[in-house]
Order: structure tokens, then sequence, then C-alpha cells
């Protein structure tokens, strides 16, 4: 684990390894060891929502049901994300020794990808390197398989049990929980799904133990993290970075120097303005993200970016449930009467209370974190949303 000093940049996640030796090291360890060294190293998943990774194979662990499955979540449908798609390129992989990793520690025999339809590019490689890798757990003397499903575009099919319905066949909506997965998730059965990094991370978990990993970050986020940078940046692209820096530090490095706002985590994350760089860490005890960093300059109109985020809600609601179906459509005609000045600027108030009241009654992620970049936009920034 190299760190190569200026924002403590990390080589963790594209660090070339050998497949075999972490393998063989996994090999000779229980499911408790595995489970044990993820809860020590603090790991929390990379997909957003950040739950702890040890703690979720403990609970997949516990269920009796022989029949199990390791999910990985390659999706990747939150705007301004796309480390995966680069991690999959290039060190794929460590993606299916993670998985295997998942598998002995929960019991599972089976593990599926489940892979953004974007990326069907990908497979030839991928399959290159999963026929290797089966080759090698064989030899090892594993038992376990990895098979690729394909998405079709649609955003909420990166919602765990929308992703579930998607791989039996059905239409991708979201279910109600409990019953976690954990419980019963694909096929309802016992299932641990994770974000590619997560994955990942778990690897080089293992290889560098548990203690280095967790020496790393902050008490709230251990380790380091693949961030997508893009925007009005002279350079955007992939970068692993320790986590617990502030945004501040983060737009000194990224930023062009007129940096006004960065959005933290995708649409459904946060919108940071420019007098809260200093005082917001991106990580868990601040602002979370699942890497997608998106920078915005005096150039930018903050309206437009918050209509281009309330669209793509509109359009990607799956429309199941009634406050996010409806809210979603109310708060995008919401902002373009009060930026036409066909309403009072007031008029944001109680589209502030709808996002509100979505948070708390939508039935998934998707309609409980519009509010996130509205409230934020619209709390920071009402000067360039009113008439
Ligand atoms: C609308 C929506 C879309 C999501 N899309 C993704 C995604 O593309 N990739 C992902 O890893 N997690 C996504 N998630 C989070 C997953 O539901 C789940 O929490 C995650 O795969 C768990 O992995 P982790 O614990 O390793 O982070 C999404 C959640 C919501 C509500
Ligand atoms: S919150 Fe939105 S995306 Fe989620 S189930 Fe309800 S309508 Fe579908």
């Amino acid at each position: 684990m190299e760190n190569k000093g200026l924002l403590n940049k990390v080589d963790l996640i594209f660090e070339k390894i050998d497949n075999r030796e972490v393998l063989d090291k996994v090999y000779k360890m229980t499911g408790a060891d595995i489970i044990q060294d993820m809860l020590d190293s603090g790991l929390k998943g990379r997909g957003g929502a950040g739950f702890p990774t040890g703690l979720k194979w403990k609970y997949t662990a516990a269920e009796k049901n022989p029949e199990k499955y390791v999910i990985c979540n390659a999706d990747e449908g939150e705007p301004g994300t796309f480390k995966d798609r680069e991690i999959l390129d290039r060190v794929s992989y460590k993606v299916h020794g993670g998985m295997l990793i998942a598998g002995k520690a929960i019991g599972a025999k089976k593990g599926i990808v489940y892979l953004r339809g974007e990326y069907r590019y990908l497979l030839p490689k991928l399959m290159i390197e999963l026929n290797a890798f089966h080759k090698l757990i064989k030899e090892i003397g594993f038992d376990f398989e990895v098979e690729y499903r394909m998405g079709s575009g649609a955003y909420i099919c990166g919602e765990e049990s929308a992703l579930f319905e998607s791989i039996e066949g059905k239409r991708g909506e979201p279910r109600n929980k409990p019953p976690y997965p954990t419980v019963s998730g694909v096929f309802s059965k016992p299932t641990s799904i994770n974000n590619v990094e997560t994955l990942v991370t778990s690897m080089m978990i293992i290889k560098h133990g548990a203690k280095e990993f967790a020496s790393y970050g902050t008490k709230d986020s251990r380790g380091s993290k693949v961030f997508s940078v893009s925007g009005d940046t002279p350079t955007p692209g992939i970068f692993e970075l320790e986590l617990g820096m502030s945004v501040q530090q983060f737009v000194n490095e990224f930023g062009d120097g007129d940096t006004k706002a960065v959005q933290v985590g995708g649409a459904s994350g946060f919108c940071v303005p420019r007098k809260k760089f200093a005082e917001t860490i991106i990580g868990f005890e601040g602002v979370p993200t699942g890497g997608s960093m998106k920078l915005f300059n005096s150039s930018r109109s903050m309206y437009n970016v918050l209509h281009n985020y309330l669209d793509f809600f509109a359009e990607e609601s799956c429309g199941q449930c009634t406050p996010c179906r409806v809210g979603c459509q109310q708060l995008l005609k919401g902002v373009e009467k009060v930026k036409k000045g066909e309403v009072k600027s007031t008029y944001l108030n109680e589209l502030t209370k709808l996002a509100d009241t979505m948070k708390i009654a939508a039935k998934c992620g998707l309609g409980q974190s519009v509010g996130n970049a509205f409230k934020s936009i619209v709390g920071n920034f009402r000067e360039e949303i009113i008439y």
C-alpha cells in the first residue's frame, strides 16, 4: 500500500497483486477469520450507503439456508460515477477474488456480477479473466462459480432489491424491507450484495492486513476510496485518495481556481458551496460519496444543475410508490414555475416540505434521497433558482 504524499493518494485498488498468493491465504482461513478481518478493518460499503461489510457478511453467514449468493453490484448508475468501469477494466481478477472471499465468509458457492448495460463492451475481456479465475480457484481447491448478468440501463436496478428482481427476470422494482437481503435476497435466498470496489477492498485487506487498512482514513471512514472526478477541473479522472479530507483540500487539488460548488455523491448526494468547503469532510462523518465528485465553477447555473438532477429523478423513478412518482414530477415542475416567475419564490418552502415528506414516505433510497440535492442546492443557491 503506497502513500504518494499530497492529499494522501493511495495505490490499493489498482495495485497489481498475485491473485494466487492472496487466494492461497484465503483457502487456509475460516469464514469467521475473514469476517473478523473485515470487522477489524472498519470497511464500510463503497456503493454509497456505507453499511459495514463485516456485519453484512456476519448476518448472511448466520443464516442456515445452504443455498446462498454473493452479488457484485456493477450497475454504476449514479451520475458522475465511472470508477467501477475502470476497476473492472483494469483489475477484474481482484473483483472475482473479492467475490470468492465473500463467498467463503458467508458460505456461498455462487456469485453473480450484475453489469451495467453500457459496459457490455467489457464482456469479452471479462470472460477471459473469469475463465482464468475459475481455473485458478479449482486448482487451489475452492468450490465457487461466478456468472455475469446484464443490466439494461435503469438507474433503479442499482438498488439492491430491484437488482434481485431484475436478475430473476422481473421488472426492476424495489422490494419492501424487511426482509433484508442477508435473510432473503436473490431467488429468496440469503444474499450478500456489495459494490465492485468493496469487494476489491476486501481482497486488499486480506493481503495487507486489517490493521494497516484501518491506519488510513478516520474513525468513521477507514481506508481509502476511488473517486470519479469530473466537471470544471483541469484533471478529470479516477483517483484513489485517503478518506477524511475536507472539500477544501479536494478543491485545492482538483479545482480550476474558480470552484463555487462541489456535488459530492452524484444526483443522490449533496451540493457543498464554497463557504462550507473548509468545514465539510468527505466521508461518513460529513458528506458520504459512492465516488462521484463533480466540480462547478462560476460559469455554471445552479438552476440548470438542479433542473438536470430533478429531470433525471423524474425519468428514473420506477413509479411504484406515490411520494416518489408524483413528488419527483412536482419538484421538477415546481422549480420551473419558480424560475419563470409563475409562482412566488416562497413556493420553494412548500417544495422543501415535499422533499422532506419524500424522505420519510418514499419506499426506497431513490425517492428518499431526492431531497439531498434539492435542499442543498436550493438552500445554498436560492438566488440562482428564483426568478
Ligand atoms: C437508486 C439506487 C441506485 C443504486 N445504485 C447502485 C449502484 O449502481 N452500485 C452500487 O454499488 N450500489 C448502488 N446502490 C446501493 C445498493 O442498493 C447497495 O446498498 C450496495 O450495492 C451495497 O454494496 P456496499 O455495501 O458494498 O456499498 C443504489 C441504491 C439506490 C437506492
Ligand atoms: S421511491 Fe421511487 S424508485 Fe423507489 S420504489 Fe418508490 S417510486 Fe420506485
